[in-house]
């Protein structure tokens, strides 16, 4: 059984529909990427999951049970952790702060898990008290990935965590996820950092105008030249 199942999910903006059934699986300690053009609704797929956007047709499963159209709060509390493509930290808050923040749905202690989310980020726990928005744009992805990590999440959806780093950083990132990976949590990773995404994966798929067009093992994409020409720079 799959960790997360989207079945032909339909979903979009009022009346205008931008998913037209899309289906992807995920197991359990997967890395899954999402590639595809601009538009194409990757960011619109992961708000379905989280059920910031409402499934009009289709299924959204997680642990064998049926979310679709669940408040967003219930499905955070089952253990899927969402990070946003902007505005994915409090800027005017302190690192520490976001992290409290960052465990809201949370009524348990959660002092000891602040203390292993800063022993995955020891440059955040360096300087708790640095206000967010002080910090670079490697620093601030770092920190949204420590914030979803607050709820000890089974499956973490990151929406282009990469996007406008610099080539090092982005390879840091990356690497920071993957990291996050080998502590047992699946990911669901929609990059424009094509080529070192699908090198992590297990597996991806390209949407392509709300619709799958391709699926398959991360290493065989790379070597499709179809994707290759289209997404890869080559
Ligand atoms: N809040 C919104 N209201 C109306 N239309 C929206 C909204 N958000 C996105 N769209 C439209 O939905 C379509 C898919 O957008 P989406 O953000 O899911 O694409 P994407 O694949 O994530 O693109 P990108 O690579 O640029 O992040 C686009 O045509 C976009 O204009
Ligand atoms: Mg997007």
């Amino acid at each position: 059984m799959s960790l997360l199942q989207v079945r032909e999910v339909v979903s979009g903006y009022g009346e205008t529909e931008i998913l037209h059934g899309v289906s992807i699986a995920v197991d359990e300690g997967e890395i899954v990427t999402i590639i595809g053009p601009n538009g194409s609704g990757k960011s619109t797929l992961l708000k379905t999951i989280i059920g910031l956007v409402q499934a009009k047709k289709g299924q959204v499963r997680f642990q064998g049970e049926d979310i679709t159209g669940e408040a967003p709060e219930l499905i955070v509390r089952k253990g899927i952790s969402y990070v946003p493509q902007s505005s994915n930290v409090f800027p005017s808050l302190t690192i520490h702060e976001n992290l409290e923040m960052g465990a809201f749905v949370r009524t348990d202690d959660f002092r000891q898990r602040i203390a292993e989310v800063y022993d995955l980020f020891p440059d955040l726990a360096e300087r708790p008290r640095e206000r967010a928005g002080r910090l670079s744009g490697g620093q601030r992805q770092m920190l949204a990935l420590a914030r979803a990590l607050m709820l000890d999440p089974v499956l973490l959806l990151l929406d282009e965590p990469s996007a406008g780093l610099a080539p090092n950083l982005v390879t840091l990132v990356l690497e920071k996820i993957l990291g996050i990976n080998r502590t047992g949590v699946a990911i669901v990773l929609v990059e424009q950092n094509a080529h070192q995404a699908l090198k992590l994966s297990s597996r991806g798929y390209v949407l392509a105008s709300g619709q799958n067009q391709l699926e398959d093992r991360g290493e065989r994409l790379l070597e499709n030249p179809e994707v290759a020409r289209l997404y890869l720079g080559r």
